[in-house]
């Protein structure tokens, strides 16, 4: 049986060498493909393979109709909106994530990012702190339950907002949970994007959302670049001076907002949340089991197409 670790953006070294561990102990055959760029590659690797592991590479119907193969995609990460559930399902193939084994990683790299923003983008001139502040976690599950943890060493106060989460879980950690979205960005200083990219969240940090911040408000997008209606974030930065976007996930509009926001806008130049070799180890070592746990024994344990 062939793994395939198909990654455009590799994992650390060290997190290879532990996956390699892991397939060739079950008696498996590990072959790698990173950095490989253009489609066509990808549609050639896959052929001969059972299982593969990805991250934020792109398993659509053209990629499962080549894989003729493929028992099991497992997305050595949290998000999965990259993979064609219905696609895959269609073609018996199983898809799982591995939740909460970045998730550390990704809500250090907020803290990093609010940092630099509240000291002005480290340009030298007085900023502020983020002691007694009110952040506002948008979504509880793993990152924002990691951001929490984090914000009390900071001594911030914390509010989060999650539809799923129920209030009593949130509140139990010391976290003060609120009704509504709305709410959350009304009360909020700082609001920390740690929701999915589905049909319902896509473009749903819009104008009408961001705009009920308070003066000086800092939004911060670890999520997905799809959740945020650029055009409509364009036109508040426009209107309202006071407020800034740092992001992880480089918007469409990149240009528009490095010219129109400087010193108020600032994106990594790739996706980083999740790339420290502990969340890549962790990631891509349990993507390994997960896959030698449903070859061998039918494990369906994180299965996502149900
Ligand atoms: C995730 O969904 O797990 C994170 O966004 C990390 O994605 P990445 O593996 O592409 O860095």
């Amino acid at each position: 049986m062939k793994v395939l670790v198909a990654t455009d953006k590799p994992f650390a070294k060290v997190a290879v060498d532990g996956i390699r561990k892991e397939i060739e102990a079950a008696g498996y055959e590990l072959v790698l493909l990173e950095k490989y760029g253009e489609k066509t590659k990808l549609l050639e690797a896959v052929k001969d393979v059972e299982a593969i592991i990805i991250r934020s590479d792109v398993i659509d119907a053209e990629v499962l109709d080549a894989a003729q193969k493929l028992k099991i995609v497992v997305r050595a990460g949290a998000g999965y909106d990259n993979v064609d559930l219905e696609a895959a399902t269609a073609h018996n193939v199983c898809v799982m994530n591995t939740p909460g084994q970045n998730s550390n990683a990704v809500a250090e790299l907020a803290f990093g990012l609010m940092v630099m923003a509240v000291r002005n983008m480290y340009n030298g001139t007085s900023g502020t702190e983020l002691k007694g502040k009110k952040l506002g976690i948008h979504a509880y599950g793993n990152v924002g339950r990691n951001v929490a943890r984090i914000a009390k060493g900071f001594g911030m106060d914390i509010y989060a907002f999650d539809a799923f989460c129920p209030k009593e879980v949130i509140e139990k950690e010391g976290v003060k949970a609120v009704a509504s979205a709305e709410e959350l960005y009304s009360t909020c200083d700082v609001i920390s994007l740690h929701i999915p990219a589905t049909a319902e969240t896509k473009n749903s940090i819009n104008h009408a959302l961001v705009n009920r911040m308070p003066k000086g408000g800092l939004l911060v997008n670890t999520a997905r670049k799809e959740v945020i209606n650029e055009a409509e974030l364009i036109q508040l930065l426009e209107e309202r001076t006071d407020l800034k976007y740092v992001t992880d996930i480089m918007p469409a509009a990149n240009e528009t907002f490095v010219s129109r926001f400087a010193g108020r806008y600032f994106s990594t130049p790739k996706k980083m949340g999740a790339q420290t070799a502990e969340a890549n180890i962790n990631a891509g070592i349990a993507a390994a089991c997960q896959i030698v746990g449903f070859l061998k024994e039918g494990c369906e344990k994180f299965r996502v197409n149900k």
